[in-house]
């Protein structure tokens, strides 16, 4: 099953303890209430974003205010082809977030009846034909230099730089856009005069655009870097039959069969899902952006039914990325039991490794073992 055998190292996710390192404490009593309210109120407030998206429910409109409105005209905006955009970017929608608010729930009702009950009485984790898809990945070549005292190093400066300023200026983006995406709403354009007017979240919103332009092309130059002059491949990342198999694993342990969830290499794959997700994203948001902040330029090859269909794709990718980073990237970052009440990896670069095992268990225990033959 590739568990890890030494038995200091393995979490018992039934008690939702480490074993052995510095222990995390026991849960707050108020934690599933918490994350019950609050699961179900995105529940409610993903109802919402779905209605407000809903193609039938309203017909798209234009911002009058945008720089490309004068390039698009009422007809544009009824076109086959914004009605095509909009109902797939309302499918993409439901079909990427009813799914995950749904296994968020079942997970959050798992564990309250694992905390109930205390113990499980779930089958052994022995499935065979499960092994079938995975296979241990060798071990990183740095990986004993990072263990250093009670904690592992995960990400290093490059990688924590990346991702506060892809944070800074996706909160800016969102705020300010959906601030302008809807100007009828009396909160906000409360909110819009605040910030001192349509204008200035224009501009502070093509700042913060290109900001998050340059943190995209950090990234790729940080793994072309990586590959090319370093000779590290980026593969962590890049979905494995090993993800197929944690899965499957980890839908037995949602209905009760498995008594452990999944032990993951470097990534997990709902954190490989996240990757990917922001990848689709980026380029979505960042090529209809352009083409509306330059809509002179754009308009001399693009007719206005296009700048239509552009500033309806962004939009709702908008919708679909905010919706995404509150409900699930915030659940699995910070929420979930094993990272409440925050997850500082991301700031610090470093987890504790008592942490790290329940995390990350295969790759901890590949470290561990390399350390101890040092
Ligand atoms: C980094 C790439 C991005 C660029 C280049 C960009 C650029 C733009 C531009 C030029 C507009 C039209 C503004 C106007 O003419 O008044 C706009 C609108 C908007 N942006 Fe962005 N943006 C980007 C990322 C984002 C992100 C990440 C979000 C939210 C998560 C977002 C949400 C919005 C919304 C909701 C609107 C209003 C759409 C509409 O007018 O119908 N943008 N953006």
């Amino acid at each position: 099953m590739g568990m890890v055998t030494d038995p200091e190292s393995i979490f018992d996710s039934t008690k939702m303890q480490n074993i052995g390192g510095p222990k995390k404490p026991v849960l707050p009593r108020y934690y599933f209430p918490l994350i019950i309210g609050i699961v179900l109120a995105e529940a409610v407030a993903l109802g919402f974003i779905l209605f407000d998206i809903f193609p039938l429910s309203h017909s798209f409109e234009v911002y009058p205010f945008a720089q490309y409105s004068p390039y698009v005209n009422a007809s544009d905006v009824t076109q086959l082809s914004v009605t095509i955009t909009r109902w797939f970017f309302f499918l993409l929608t439901a079909g990427v977030l009813i799914p995950t608010t749904l296994i968020i729930i079942m997970e959050v009702t798992r564990r309250v009846l694992i905390a109930r009950k205390g113990e499980s009485n779930a089958w052994d984790d022995e499935f065979s034909w499960l092994d079938k898809l995975d296979k241990v990945p060798p071990v990183p070549a740095d990986t004993t230099a990072r263990v250093q005292g009670d904690y592992i190093t995960r990400f290093d400066i490059h990688q924590r730089i990346q991702h506060y300023v892809l944070m800074g200026s996706f909160i800016v983006l969102a705020v300010t856009g959906l601030l302008r995406g809807f100007p009828d709403w009396p909160t906000f354009q409360w909110f819009t005069s605040i910030f001192g007017g349509t204008e200035v979240l224009r501009l502070v919103h093509d700042i913060a655009a290109f900001i998050m332009i340059a943190d995209g092309i950090y990234h790729l130059g940080y793994i072309g870097y990586g590959y090319f002059v370093k000779h590290k491949s980026p593969s962590a990342m890049f979905p494995r039959w090993k993800d197929l198999k944690d899965i499957i694993h980890t839908a037995l342990w949602i209905f009760g069969m498995y008594k452990h969830e999944p032990e993951y290499d470097h990534f997990q794959y709902g954190q490989k899902i996240d990757y990917w997700v922001i990848f689709w994203g980026m380029p979505v948001m960042v090529i209809t952006g352009i083409i509306m902040m330059f809509p002179l330029f754009f308009s001399q090859w693009i007719p206005g039914e296009w700048f239509a269909v552009v500033a309806t794709a962004h939009r709702d990718e908008a919708i679909l990325a905010t919706g995404f980073i509150l409900i699930v990237h915030m659940y699995y970052g910070h929420l979930q039991s094993t990272a409440f009440p925050v997850n500082t990896v991301m700031f610090t670069g470093k987890m504790l490794k008592s942490k790290y095992r329940q995390w990350f268990g295969r790759e901890y225990a590949q470290i561990t073992r390399e350390k101890e033959q040092e």
